[in-house]
């Protein structure tokens, strides 16, 4: 290894890396030398004096007000007159190439506990199509009827990249084109013992984690993905989660609105169902944009309430945005971007005195990430859309309980059977109003109200759907 490159690592105050390095043998010495030269040695100190060795304050601006936004449905013949033309001027942006869909699926999805890239997991309720292949469908029907191929970036970490990409190949791009669909790699962040020093996870390796969704705008300079979107024509980002196969992948509306009010990064909110729902809370500080995480909200300002009993700060963050390249290439010109740090304690393994990996039974680490919603309060112009939960979120963080995958099966059973009945099929339900069927209408042929009227249109329900039917339609 270089001598400045040890003076970087001694200076930084993380000599005890060194010496583990001297100790192993030379290929070991080669992949740790690769994570060292990657690390930014010089911003480390001031992370770990002020996120690691004390508890980062945050400082909670004393001007939040609450966001405005966009109503939906729309209130007034006004907002209807603006929605319709937002919604065929988002058609034609998407049938000109200048939209692209892009998945953050960098994350470790630790609390779903399933082993391997998170858009590998099953989702749907009858055919199990994976996450991933449900987006893919989805890709595929706007790419048909718009005529165009909608371009699908998918943000992956360094521990999932080989990973996503072979499940890819291995599925042909589920009916896409390969060119259609752009990989790339998010940067990685050093996981921070207790005490400040880096964690050694094995005799080769530091303990790494990705950097945070914050990441994403960052990895699309320094991929090359940023250019690529500019030459294919690309103007608008349509950014969205993996783990909510709810959302609309290019949704015209939100699209169309964005570039109507030239916005430079806009949001999706949820009302909120309650003052303290564990959603990030829009606000207004200083004249921007900004979300404020539902741990972090004054409990005053969440519970305040309006004359008609509304909660004052309404509106709740589902992470979905639309984003303009422009924006992405203004904040990374210089080749860096500097949003806030977050801090998350993590049990994290390393590597013991005895060369054998230990399996911490609490905390024993910090793990800093940033947040794409940092980015809103660095963009001049931005516009809020409200949106209808049970149509466009069902985030998939848990096994089962809130917010997991049994949750997010039984919202696409709703939607679908929703879809259904507005097409004039009749569908069995419980007691509770529920539906009382296993149904799943696919994305391929479906991805929104009118293609389900159409699809079944051409498609009649030949056999009434009975109670307890697990049935599937489209393929
Ligand atoms: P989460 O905050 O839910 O994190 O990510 P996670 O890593 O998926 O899950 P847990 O917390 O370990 O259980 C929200 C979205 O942001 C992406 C995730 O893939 C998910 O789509 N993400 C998160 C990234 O792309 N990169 C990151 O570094 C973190």
């Amino acid at each position: 290894m270089q001598n400045e490159l040890r003076s970087r690592i001694s200076a930084a105050g993380q000599g005890h890396l060194l010496t583990h390095y001297d100790q192993v043998s030379a290929e070991a010495q080669a992949k740790l030398e690769r994570q060292f030269a990657d690390i930014n040695w010089e911003a480390l100190p001031a992370i770990i004096a002020d996120y690691v060795l004390k508890r980062p304050e945050t400082a909670i601006p004393a001007d939040l007000t609450p966001a405005p936004f966009f109503p939906f449905p729309p209130k007034t013949t006004e907002d209807k007159a603006l929605y319709e033309k937002a919604a065929a001027l988002g058609e034609k942006l998407i049938a000109e190439g200048k939209v692209a869909s892009l998945t953050v699926a960098g994350g470790q999805g630790t609390r779903l506990g399933f082993d391997g890239p998170k858009g590998t997991y099953p989702i749907t309720p009858v055919l199990h199509k994976t996450l991933f292949q449900y987006f893919a469908e989805s890709i595929a029907r706007i790419s048909e009827r718009s005529g165009t191929k909608l371009h699908w970036y998918i943000m992956c970490s360094e521990l999932n990249f080989k990973a996503t990409k072979d499940f890819f190949e291995a599925n042909q791009f589920f009916g896409l084109d390969n060119q259609q669909v752009h990989f790339f790699v998010q940067g990685t962040m050093p996981a921070i013992g207790l005490d400040g020093k880096l964690i050694i996870a094995a005799e080769d390796s530091l303990a790494l984690a990705p950097n945070g969704h914050g990441g994403t705008l960052l990895a699309l300079r320094n991929s090359g993905a940023l250019d690529e979107m500019k030459a294919n024509g690309v103007e608008y980002i349509s950014y969205f989660q993996v783990d909510n196969p709810l959302v609309p992948v290019a949704d015209p509306l939100f699209v169309g609105l964005h570039a109507l009010e030239g916005s430079q990064m806009s949001s999706r909110m949820l009302p909120k169902t309650c003052p303290t729902e564990k959603l990030g809370n829009f606000c207004i500080t200083g004249g921007r944009l900004a979300v404020i995480e539902y741990s972090d909200m004054p409990y005053e300002l969440a519970n305040r309430r309006n004359a008609d009993g509304s909660l004052a700060f309404l509106s709740g963050s589902p992470a979905i945005h639309v984003i303009s390249r422009t924006f992405v290439e203004q904040l990374t010109a210089d080749g860096t971007l500097s949003l806030p740090w977050h801090r998350a304690d993590k049990k994290v393994p390393y590597l013991g005195a005895d060369r054998t990996t230990v399996k911490p039974e609490t905390p024993n680490a910090v793990k800093v990430e940033s947040f794409i919603f940092d980015s809103l309060p660095l963009a001049s112009k931005t516009i809020i859309l409200e949106g209808a939960r049970k149509e466009i979120f069902g985030p998939t963080k848990n096994a089962t309980g809130v917010d997991s995958a049994e949750s997010c099966r039984a919202m696409l059973i709703e939607r679908d059977a929703r879809r259904m009945e507005l097409a004039g099929i009749k569908v069995p339900r419980k007691a509770d109003g529920t539906t009382d069927a296993i149904l799943e209408i696919s994305p391929r042929r479906v991805v929104d109200d009118c293609d389900a009227v159409e699809f079944f249109k051409n498609n009649p329900v030949l056999t009434p759907i009975q109670a307890g039917d697990i049935r599937s339609f489209g393929k």
